[in-house]
């Protein structure tokens, strides 16, 4: 098929024990790249049906230089986490909303895409396959990426003629290398990461090379991350390079609205939810950047980042100190989202999904 063209099939179907571990220095993971046994597969014919997919060694994928995506940036991915319970099993959660959202940017970026239940099916597989690649519970997850390209070429400005899904997994602990330590945060207010009828909403690949400037000259001035404001009057926070952010004052949690220039985040989502079960009142409104100054409480959540509390914010030469630890919201909203993620808590919303 043609999916074989692109990577060289598995020779023998992966068959990993449920003890076996990878080689892995496990407490020492941080964000980053370590190739795993396999990748998943799966290519779009040109009437728009995937056909079915396929696990492959872990390698290079072979693309025309002429490929939609190269040129013209046509692609949108994900990110979503396996976790191993001390049972054993793997856990992943909320998949199928990944799969939604990759529809959703698919059709933005005049795309087809994965069904929802391929999308999952197709998670679940290149977890299994990998399984050896899960870190011990308490040790992290294995970090699944699941993307969407235009692969098939064209030279002139239009839809590709082929689509590519593939997924790619790396075992990962802290997204930050300082660990779970409060975040200190730079208020851009020269370059925005999304407009009003752009592409920030969904999460097409041509959200993030964009924001490397301001990341990269914040982090040359000593910061972490950047906090972005909203491109039409710079007043309104919208989101860090790599993840939504809240604020809690008093007994009211607010984050910004996911209303086209905000990435819909599965964590974000699931944090209000939460965070409404134990009792806060949770509002999803603008936020003008000096009301964060005047917070009690800033965090950020993302499927990367986990939720993670914001130390410092610096806008225009002003540094604002922010509460944190134990008794601060954002520990009791990570430990929870973490409880549930990782079978310790309960689910009672049918959101894990075992493997
Ligand atoms: C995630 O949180 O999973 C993402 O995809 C964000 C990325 C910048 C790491």
């Amino acid at each position: 098929s043609s999916t074989q063209q692109l990577c060289k099939p598995s020779l023998k179907s992966p068959n990993v024990r449920d003890d076996e571990y990878a080689d892995v220095e496990w407490d020492n993971l941080g964000f980053g790249i370590v190739p795993t046994d396999y990748i998943y597969i799966m290519k779009c014919s040109k009437d728009d049906n995937f056909e079915e997919g396929q696990l492959c060694r872990y390698g290079n994928i072979e693309l025309s230089p002429a490929a939609g995506v190269l040129s013209y940036g046509q692609g949108v991915y994900e990110g979503t986490k396996v976790y191993r319970k001390e049972d054993g099993r793997l856990l992943l959660f909320r998949p199928d909303e990944n799969a939604i959202r990759m529809r959703i940017g698919a059709e933005r970026m005049c795309m087809p895409s994965p069904s929802i239940h391929q999308f999952v099916d197709a998670v679940k597989q290149i977890a299994q396959a990998n399984r050896r690649w899960v870190p011990p519970p308490g040790k992290g997850s294995l970090y699944i990426r699941p993307v969407l390209i235009g692969s098939g070429p064209t030279l002139g400005l239009a839809p590709a003629p082929e689509y590519t899904f593939f997924i790619y997994a790396s075992p990962v602990q802290n997204y930050f290398k300082e660990g779970f330590a409060p975040l200190n945060l730079y208020v851009e207010d020269e370059y925005d990461r999304a407009s009003l009828g752009g592409t920030g909403g969904v999460k097409s690949i041509t959200n993030y090379a964009p924001v490397l400037k301001a990341m990269s000259r914040a982090k040359n001035r000593g910061f972490l991350d950047v906090l972005y404001l909203d491109s039409v009057n710079r007043k309104n926070v919208e989101e860090v390079s790599s993840c939504n952010v809240f604020i809690v004052k008093g007994n009211v949690i607010s984050t910004p609205p996911a209303a086209g220039t905000i990435l819909a985040g599965i964590t974000r989502k699931t944090v209000i939810e939460i965070a409404g079960d134990h009792g806060y009142k949770v509002e999803e409104r603008s936020i003008p950047v000096d009301e964060i100054m005047d917070a009690d409480e800033v965090f950020c959540t993302g499927t990367a980042v986990g939720v993670a509390p914001v130390g410092t914010i610096t806008y225009q030469n002003k540094r604002k100190e922010f509460k944190t630890g134990i008794d601060t919201v954002c520990p009791v909203l990570y430990s929870t989202l973490m409880g549930i993620k990782t079978g310790m808590i309960e689910d009672k919303k049918g959101w894990v999904v075992e493997i």
